[in-house]
């Protein structure tokens, strides 16, 4: 019998419990009315009388083992509870973070940089504020020039000098004033026109950048590597390239995809014909690179600026370019996108 109270007292010393509901059971057991120690209580009285002071003792044990480990539980339960109370439930996952989405002209550009950037062409900014020789006059455009009309411009009221570029082609002249040939830089950038916004134009969108300058460089590499990006991004390679005027390049051309007749979409964005105007082009004048510090003896060299809005307008099928600077995250969530 003796043995057995032992056994107990070891059994209490190792119990653990993690609820409540388990520590009254636990109690019921060992300090219940009916429990073990009322039970062995009751024994006393059989028990032979020289193991009487032996039996009492371990009795006595037991339940002072038994009443501590209850309320050592008790105890530890409880304090665990306002740890959970102030800190919740810290096993459990956390919330998950939304992830947002690319703007589409952010994943546009993205793409024409990486493109451009497989044949070796790097990366260069400018400022969006600009002084007139930048943006104009290094341009081949002087003053009272009229094709300084082409562009409606937005000035700096107390100084005419300075104003919101109105293309990306000023980075052309910043990049060549900066280094020396051989040159091959893509800028992609924000600019401003003094226009009315509708659904087709805005005061401000964005425009990539093209140039290539070296010893011998030709209309026929510049056909070439639009070519070579059209077909990267649009997966069409059949480009037609039209005569066309800009100040600093000579000859200057429009460069036409050919978008293909498939859909009705097809058909609306192409007027029918097939083809889609994608951006100006051409071989950059003499008078600009000798206003940039380059020598147009020695040096040839090929320009393009094209719109990123209209390309992202165009890929993703969006017939507002408002909705482009509107920030709607219920248009914004819809480009999932790993660029
Ligand atoms: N700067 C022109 C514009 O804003 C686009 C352009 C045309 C850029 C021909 C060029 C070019 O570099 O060669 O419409």
């Amino acid at each position: 019998m003796i043995e057995t109270i032992k056994d107990h007292i070891t059994k209490v010393e190792q119990f653990t419990a993690t609820s409540k509901d388990e520590i009254e059971n636990f109690r019921i057991t060992y300090l219940g009315k009916k429990g073990l120690l009322n039970q062995f209580f009751a024994e006393f009285k059989n028990v032979a009388s020289d193991q009487k002071k032996e039996y009492g003792q371990v009795i006595n044990q037991l339940k002072t083992r038994a009443t501590d480990k209850v309320n050592a539980l008790k105890e530890s339960l409880e304090s665990n509870t306002v740890f959970e109370g102030k800190f919740g439930d810290l096993t459990r996952p956390g919330n998950p973070i939304p992830l947002g989405a690319r703007h589409p002209i952010s994943i546009v550009k993205n793409q024409i940089i990486d493109i451009f950037s497989r044949i070796g062409f790097n990366v260069s900014e400018g400022p969006e504020i600009e002084d007139d020789w930048h943006n104009f006059t290094a341009l081949n455009l002087p003053e009272h020039h009229p094709a300084r009309d082409m562009q409606d411009t937005f000035f700096i009221q107390t100084n005419p000098d300075i104003l919101l570029r109105t293309h990306t082609s000023s980075v052309q002249v910043r990049y060549m004033e900066e280094n020396k040939p051989p040159i091959r830089t893509i800028s992609p950038g924000r600019v401003y026109r003094n226009e009315a916004i509708s659904a087709r134009s805005h005061c401000f969108f964005h425009q990539v950048e093209g140039l290539y300058v070296d010893k011998d460089v030709s209309f026929a590499d510049l056909k070439q590597t639009l070519q070579y990006f059209t077909s990267e991004m649009f997966g069409k390679s059949k480009i037609r390239l039209r005569p066309s005027y800009f100040p600093f390049t000579e000859p200057s051309a429009e460069v036409d995809v050919y978008w293909g007749l498939e859909t009705e979409t097809d058909h609306k964005m192409t007027k029918g014909t097939g083809w889609l105007e994608i951006m100006g082009c051409g071989m950059v004048d003499p008078n600009v690179l000798k206003n940039c510090g380059i020598d147009p003896d020695i040096y040839s060299g090929f320009a393009f600026g094209m719109g990123i809005d209209r390309i992202a307008l165009l890929q993703y099928q969006i017939s507002d370019i408002r909705t482009l600077s509107e920030n709607d995250v219920r248009f914004l969530n819809q480009f999932r996108s790993s660029w």
